[in-house]
């Protein structure tokens, strides 16, 4: 009896002291993002170099839905000010976007800095500063200078220092201003398929000269930023961890469960377990590459490796993980098989599908899966020892103009789960972006999808940006910093 009434007090002192499960916690920050590339138009003005998104809207069309390009896109070249009176109007505590790195240097190289191009992010990141709202700056969100992919791109291993000397001008050009820097939206489906540029075949190769090239490109700019400017500039440095989805099993049988853990290695720990966890690629990662590469004829295994000393340079290089995360899929086990030229699907071993009660968004890929966002924070946190998280993009694709109930439903729901995972889980959740604050852009599918918190027009020279139901919605959770369920 007396023990029941102690533990009813301590139940009511705890939930005096903790904050109600709706509540975000004291310092966590809500943003918005987008890319340069997605947004900025302006692509050929005042010495602006081609990147390969350009070259390919132009010589191929076809490969995007509407065959539309970024050409003009949002303008937000030319009306930043405007936008951030949207970011100012909605509260948000940062704005993450991109650098355009030919805008900046032209030819890729930092031979030649485009005056232009300091110029136009000094001035963005003054009005964002002068509006009390952080900038959060991507280095690199999928627009390669075109003179850098004729050498190979990311599979050329030169590309590695070639990024630090842009990232080199970048921080010494804006750092003093910026807290938060993501060196990569990373992605390498680009060299693992046809279509996202620079589009190369499937050799099970290419994809993870990539993503080796990229990791360490990665760590060397985190290394440059502490040796040189740390002290004076005090921000932080993450990566985008890949992809936007979270793996389920299908079934509870021991061979789904194993795929699903084995696609959750091959698709986030790829990228993190170097830098996060023992220095290297995920173990089943390299025993699976390995003994596919083998079974192929391979002297040696397709996944590159790293050495003693790269190992030990690249663990620990980061101070936050981001993670863009929106649906989820469901992963079976796979016979081993012969998919000629779909090397990946070999590694890894595994189908996927979709769960048909989940609901649609107006983009195929993109289904209603709440729960995805909280257990993608709890894998995070469990396989690297609770780092420090940033959602760095969380969104829907909804064809509503103004009245997008869908997206709200969409945005309260998932934000509903990350609460459960910083008050529940004890996730450390830094902070939550939404994906995007206009409609912009979106690659290979045009403007045919659309993400925007507000509406623009894109049939109007002015591109004349409306806010919709869901701006007012998350404006007001801001403001609330609770949820509305
Ligand atoms: C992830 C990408 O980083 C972003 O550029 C894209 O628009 C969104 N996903 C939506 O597909």
């Amino acid at each position: 009896m007396t023990l029941t009434i102690a533990f009813i007090v301590l139940c009511a002192i705890n939930n005096l002291e903790s904050v109600t499960p709706q509540e975000f916690p004291d310092g966590f920050m809500f943003g918005v993002a987008s890319s340069a590339y997605q947004v900025e138009g302006g692509w050929n003005v005042s010495d602006k170099g081609e990147n390969i998104w350009d070259h390919l809207t132009h010589s191929h069309p076809d490969s995007i839905a509407d065959q539309s390009t970024g050409d003009i896109a949002c303008d937000s070249y030319h009306k930043y000010k405007e936008d951030v009176a949207l970011l100012k109007d909605l509260g948000v505590h940062y704005y993450r976007f991109s650098l355009s790195w030919s805008r900046i240097l032209p030819n890729g190289y930092a031979n030649f800095i485009n005056p232009d191009g300091i110029r136009y992010y000094n001035e963005l990141i003054d009005e964002l500063i002068k509006n009390q709202i952080k900038p959060m700056i991507t280095l690199y969100h999928w627009d390669l200078p075109v003179t850098l992919q004729t050498l190979g791109g990311w599979t050329n291993p030169i590309l590695a220092d070639i990024f630090v000397d842009y990232a080199n001008v970048a921080f010494s050009h804006f750092g003093d201003r910026v807290p938060y820097w993501i060196t990569f939206n990373t992605d390498c489906r680009g060299y693992d398929g046809d279509i996202i540029p620079p589009a190369f075949n499937q050799s099970g190769i290419a994809n993870y000269l990539c993503g080796h090239v990229t990791i360490q490109a990665h760590a060397k700019t985190y290394r440059l930023y502490q040796s040189k400017f740390k002290t004076s500039q005090k921000g932080e440095i993450g990566i985008v961890s890949m992809g936007v989805t979270w793996y389920d099993e299908q079934t509870n049988s021991n061979e789904d469960v194993e795929a699903a853990e084995r696609v959750r290695q091959f698709e986030l720990g790829y990228y993190t377990n170097p830098l996060m966890g023992n220095g290297d690629y995920p173990s089943v990662v390299k025993e699976r590459v390995a003994y596919r590469s083998m079974h192929e004829g391979f002297p040696k295994s397709r996944l590159p490796e790293f050495t003693p000393e790269e190992k030990a340079y690249i663990k620990g290089a980061y101070d936050f993980i981001a993670i863009n995360i929106y649906t989820a899929n469901l992963v079976s086990d796979a016979p081993e098989a012969d998919y000629k030229n779909v090397r990946y699907h070999n590694d890894v071993k595994a189908q996927f599908s979709l769960d048909p009660s989940w609901k649609n968004t107006s983009a195929p890929w993109l289904k209603v899966v709440p729960d995805s966002i909280r257990k993608i924070l709890n894998w995070f946190k469990n396989q690297y020892n609770n780092p420090k998280i940033i959602i760095s993009e969380n969104g829907c694709a909804d064809s509503e103009d103004f009245d997008d109930h869908n997206r709200v439903m969409f945005h309260q729901q998932y934000l509903s789960e990350v609460l459960k995972a910083i008050n529940e889980d004890q996730v450390n959740v830094l902070a939550y972006t939404a994906w995007s604050l206009l409609d912009n852009f979106e690659w290979n599918d045009g403007y045919t999808q659309k993400f925007g918190l507000f509406h623009v027009n894109f049939s109007d020279p002015n591109r004349a940006r409306t806010p919709k139901l869901s701006a007012r919605m998350y404006k007001q959770i801001i403001a609330n910093r609770k949820l509305h369920l």
